[in-house]
């Protein structure tokens, strides 16, 4: 093997034309090797350039996996053998003598996709052949991922027991028959990725939220569906079971003119406008407090995404910064967002004395 062992990689899955928008978030992060693929990219650099790079969650990343730096060929018929002998001398180099499974994936585009059929081929061919070279299972080992692209190569890469995330970065959330829009699932997985275990928490049925661009009323059926009473303001109509639903106030007015008369504990927001402008709005509605958290779609037609999804960050931090309170901003491309990211703004708890 190849690899210099003073660099480590790291394989990041992402929306497939997005790679270059992936690959500027690790540079601006002072990684400078950097291969990008279609529908990922691989970084290269030392320990610490990486590790420090990795603190805070990217962007445009769906996954992200310590793999190995080299690609294996795999030029004939047999997939396996090939795979089991590079793991094998990876695994033992690194002192991982039993791994919990193994997950074959491939990258989110077309071609990536006609490989789906050789997950279920491998997947026990590869454990097994493993197995009989001695690496071990065990449920609390890192998982090994193959990673097969098009071009016939796979890339190794382990995640650690548990937080191996969707397999090939995409979740499966079904689609509820009552809501009266797709774009229900871009709140959905935004809930899903953003409060994780705290989302009983953080949406409770005494609540309230404020949806700007609610229409038809994918967002507002999430709130509702939880229990939380919804102000929906846009001037088209309501679709379905939200229209005369006691749950919701249909408002027809203008999102950015709208004033709550008091705070409430959610605002979202899915107009289609200029980020910088809903940037705005979001720091205007933090920075008077007039909601607790925020989740906002930030559509992004223009060349520079990454640039200008920073911009955006900018903006709703310096707004809660100047409140004093403990905040945090997340931006993600979510699984559903298209040319778009999603953000979460939302004022923490005080820490408590006992830390
Ligand atoms: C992408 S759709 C929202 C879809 C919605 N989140 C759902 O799940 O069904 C955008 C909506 O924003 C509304 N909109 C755009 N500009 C607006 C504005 N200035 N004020 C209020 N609504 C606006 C549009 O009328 C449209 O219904």
């Amino acid at each position: 093997m190849t690899m210099n062992m003073r660099s480590q990689a790291v394989l990041a899955y992402c929306r497939a034309g997005f790679e270059a928008d992936l690959a500027a978030e690790f540079r601006d992060r002072g990684v400078t090797s950097i291969e990008p693929g279609a529908g990922f990219v691989v970084a290269r650099a030392g320990p610490r350039v990486l590790e420090t790079a990795l603190r805070r969650e990217l962007t445009f990343a769906r996954t992200v996996l310590r793999c190995h730096g080299d690609a294996i060929p795999l030029s004939g018929n047999d997939r396996v053998s090939p795979v089991c002998s590079f793991a094998q001398t990876w695994l033992r180099e690194e002192g991982v003598a039993a791994i919990s499974g193994v997950r074959v994936e491939f990258p989110d585009t077309n071609e990536g996709k006609a490989q789906s059929r050789l997950v279920e081929i491998l997947e026990p061919r590869i454990a097994h052949a493993l197995r009989a070279e001695g690496i071990g299972s065990d449920a609390n080992a890192p998982l090994l991922h193959v990673f097969l692209t098009p071009d016939r190569l796979a890339r190794l890469a382990q995640s650690v027991a548990g937080s191996a995330g969707w397999r090939n970065g995409i979740p499966r959330l079904r689609m509820p028959a009552a809501a009266p829009s797709r774009s229900t699932l871009k709140l959905a997985e935004a809930f899903q990725v953003f409060l994780g275990d705290g989302i009983e928490r953080a949406l409770r049925p005494d609540m309230r939220a404020v949806d700007l661009g609610a229409a038809p009323g994918g967002w507002t059926w999430q709130f509702i569906s939880r229990g939380v009473r919804v102000m929906a303001i846009d001037n088209g109509d309501l679709k379905g079971d939200l229209v005369d639903n006691a749950m919701v106030k249909h408002l027809r007015m203008d999102g950015f003119r709208f004033e709550p008369k008091q705070a409430v504990d959610w605002m979202v927001c899915d107009m289609v406008e200029k980020p910088s402008r809903i940037a705005q709005l979001v720091a205007r509605w933090m920075e008077r407090q007039w909601c607790t958290a925020s989740i906002f779609n930030l559509k992004l037609p223009m060349k520079k995404r990454f640039e200008e999804v920073e911009k955006c960050r900018t903006v709703v931090s310096a707004a809660m910064e100047a409140t004093g309170r403990r905040y945090e901003v997340r931006i993600r491309q979510l699984y559903h967002d298209r040319e778009e990211v999603t953000g979460l703004a939302r004022f923490l708890p005080r820490a408590s004395r006992n830390g």
